[in-house]
């Protein structure tokens, strides 16, 4: 049976009694792909409400300034597309895309830039719309390349925050939710490139993950 959007999926059993190759089999399969979902974290309703939250406060604080949205690729991108339209001021908006996980559920530490700016951002305010915080240790790198750029200002807005593993301190100053140290897809979030499109934040049954070395 497929998920309901809103609540929790009990699915302990099946992954309980089934080899770790079955359940790839089963769950990351075209059919049973929303099983994989242990818990629904964050539902749609709690995303929609806290991101016009959030458009609300960035819209006062950069009333009459030059506002620049710079979204991460791909993970923010349902997030930036929602929180532009909950900001009621004239910005725009750019992409820039950055790897450091692959295909993998663990940062490899290294960071590099796929995708850079289109546009200059040289003495504009400059906010940068993440999906989530990890180690910190891609937004560092963020962080210095857009200020080599020489922006007016700086800052960060995340939708999720996962405190637990931050291995680099930035300040986020505008924080959708804290999560847990668990492995979160859905909202844009991926694993291997899938589950993006769900419309809550879930957390992926662990035993879904590929083992790291
Ligand atoms: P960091 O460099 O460790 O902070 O990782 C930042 C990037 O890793 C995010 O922008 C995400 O793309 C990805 N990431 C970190 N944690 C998760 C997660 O739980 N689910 C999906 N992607 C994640």
């Amino acid at each position: 049976m497929l998920n309901s959007l809103a609540g929790p999926t009990i699915v302990g059993t099946l992954f309980e009694t089934a080899s770790p190759d079955d359940l790839k089999a089963q769950y990351c399969g075209v059919h049973m792909w929303r099983e994989a979902i242990q818990q629904v974290l964050i539902s749609e309703a709690e995303l929609h409400c806290r991101i016009q939250a959030l458009g609300r406060v960035i819209a006062t604080d950069y009333q009459g300034r030059e506002l620049v949205f710079v979204a991460v690729l791909k993970g923010a991108l349902m997030f930036s597309a929602d929180l532009a339209r909950a900001v009621d001021l004239p910005l725009t908006i750019d992409y820039i895309a950055l790897s450091s996980y692959g295909n993998r559920h663990v940062s490899s530490g290294q960071v590099h830039i796929l995708k850079d700016l289109s546009e200059s951002i040289t003495n504009k305010h400059v906010l940068i719309v993440e999906d989530i915080v990890d180690t910190g240790i891609s937004l560092r790198y963020l962080w210095d390349h857009l200020m080599s750029h020489h922006p007016a200002d700086l800052n960060v807005c995340a939708l999720l925050d996962k405190r637990a593993r931050r291995r680099v301190e930035l300040p986020i100053k505008y924080a959708g939710f804290d999560v847990p140290d668990a492995f979160v897809v859905g909202y844009g979030l991926d694993y291997q490139q899938r589950y993006r499109n769900l419309p809550f934040i879930g957390i992926l049954h662990p035993e879904v993950l590929t083992p790291e070395p």
